[in-house]
């Protein structure tokens, strides 16, 4: 059995995957703003540090696999801190941790939105790791409603699977044997699409911008799976994707890009 740190745990893909890996009879330790093992803000620098502190400490100092789920869609600023700086800090902390296991792997959840447009300003801000700065850029997003605000959240996975691309063949990851890749996946059944869904003007929308081919919206343990397999002992070779698993989006709206 393996110890797994996974983040987002209460709600959604990040509850479907501690379920999962811990039915296969594995350790995990949920992180989460409430309802989890160790209880701590993402957002912040001060939270990040905290929660791997205690995440490490619950783990008994040994941990082979993180799983960093959580994150939010919310057209302002804060959705920067959460889903880039509180994912790659959090990671990077981790990093050294991972490095003492047999088999240490890292999987961080994108986005079909990390393909849609964004502020190319504040993706650049982003991996150079000036947070004071992409706030600034996000906050200026904000100011010009939600739909420029919006731009904030797929700014935020384009950056994320960007770093999990240079990230992965550096002394941090690969040079420590932690192959590390991104999950994106299509429109999943979870709090964060349940209201936009509810509303079919909302549905509408998404389905036209994340058109799901095949076998149409997915359920969290879908992702979960996918995950669980990016972070077993069985994955020695896959490092730096992004895999879409989303339905048949990508290659619905990228067509014959590659
Ligand atoms: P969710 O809202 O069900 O779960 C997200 C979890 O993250 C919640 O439990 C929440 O408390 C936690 N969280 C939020 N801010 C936090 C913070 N500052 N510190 C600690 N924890 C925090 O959402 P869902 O759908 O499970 O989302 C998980 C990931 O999947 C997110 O990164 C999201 O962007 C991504 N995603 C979701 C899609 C969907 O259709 N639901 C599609 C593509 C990506």
């Amino acid at each position: 059995t393996r110890t797994y740190i996974v983040t987002g745990s209460a709600s959604g893909i990040g509850s479907a995957t501690a379920e999962l890996l811990r039915e296969r009879g594995h350790k995990v330790i949920g992180v989460d703003l409430r309802n989890a093992d160790v209880e701590a803000d993402l957002s912040t620098p001060e939270g990040r540090q905290t929660a791997a502190d205690r995440a490490v400490e619950a783990a008994g100092g040994s941990v082979d696999a993180v799983i960093a789920c959580a994150g939010i869609s919310a057209p302002i600023p804060l959705t920067v801190s959460v889903n880039f700086f509180g994912v790659t800090e959090f990671l990077d902390r981790l990093a050294p941790v991972l490095a003492r296991s047999e088999a240490p792997r890292a999987v961080v959840v994108s986005s079909m939105a990390s393909l849609q447009p964004n502020s190319p300003e504040l993706v650049d801000a982003m991996l150079a790791g000036d947070e004071a700065m992409a706030r600034q850029i996000g906050q200026k997003l904000a100011d010009q409603g939600p739909q420029i605000g919006y731009l904030n959240y797929p700014s935020s996975k384009r950056a994320l699977s960007r770093w999990v691309r240079r990230e992965s063949i550096g002394e941090r990851y690969a040079g420590n044997g932690i192959p590390l890749n991104a999950v994106a996946p299509g429109t999943v059944l979870t709090a964060m699409t349940r209201e936009l869904l509810a509303a079919p003007e909302g549905a509408k929308m998404v389905d036209e911008n994340v058109p799901m081919p095949l076998n149409g919206h997915s359920e969290p343990v879908v992702i979960a799976r996918l995950l669980a397999w990016l972070a077993s002992e069985e994955n020695t070779h896959l490092a730096g994707q992004t895999i879409y698993c989303d339905g048949g989006a990508d290659a619905s709206l990228r067509g014959d890009d590659i």
